[in-house]
């Protein structure tokens, strides 16, 4: 084995690992990109990011269950999450409330094992481009994924998108980029 690859391992094995998600099956999806800036602030991490979009099964039913069983996407999904030492999870807020895309996940993993979040810590996000920043879905989440097991230590939600975050820089509002740092400051992984 080479020198480089022994320090990829023990890096491995030392550094804990983050999953981040937008909550969203959008190409361009704003909550993956808050996602994705959000756990690359974390040190001594690393990072991997779900798309959606490699989750998507026919809408749940009872029926399909019964037929088919669990589908294998939902158990794949299930096995990303039991990998993850913390997850970093920001909301797309369709209608006041989740994502079809994120819901149908939720609904399909949570027949597999209603603790979907398996007692993970969780930082918990939502962003929209309108001045409420998706707070709607937070709330919703911020209740309602402690009983799918989420351990949410921490909410955040980036109001008016496209004022204040640019794929460059992240998030440009000094105050509201303060407040993400005091947030993950105050995380130990
Ligand atoms: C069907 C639909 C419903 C929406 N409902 C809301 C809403 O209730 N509140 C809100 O702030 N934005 C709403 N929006 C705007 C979304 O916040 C915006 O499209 C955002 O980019 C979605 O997040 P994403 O880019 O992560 O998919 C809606 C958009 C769509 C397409």
């Amino acid at each position: 084995m080479s020198f480089g690859s022994i320090i990829l391992l023990f890096k491995q094995q030392i550094m804990k690992k983050i999953l981040a998600f937008g909550g969203s099956s959008s190409k361009h999806s704003i909550n993956k990109q808050l996602a994705t800036y959000t756990a690359n602030l974390f040190q001594n991490a690393t990072v991997e990011i779900l798309d959606l979009n490699d989750y998507e099964m026919p809408i749940y039913s009872i029926d399909k269950e019964k037929e088919n069983g669990i589908h294998p996407l939902a158990i794949a999904f299930y096995d990303k999450i039991s990998e993850a030492d913390f997850l970093v999870v920001s909301m797309t807020e369709h209608n006041g409330a989740y994502s079809s895309a994120f819901k149908n996940i939720l609904d399909w993993t949570s027949r597999y094992n209603n603790a979907v979040f398996q007692e993970k810590s969780m930082l918990l996000m939502a962003t929209s481009p309108g001045a409420r920043g998706g707070s709607s879905v937070l709330d919703i989440s911020k209740n309602r994924f402690p009983r799918n097991g989420a351990n949410v230590i921490a909410t955040f939600s980036l109001p008016s998108f496209y004022e204040n975050f640019d794929k460059e820089n992240g998030i440009t509002n000094k105050d509201l980029k303060k407040d993400l740092l005091q947030i993950i400051n105050s995380i130990e992984l």
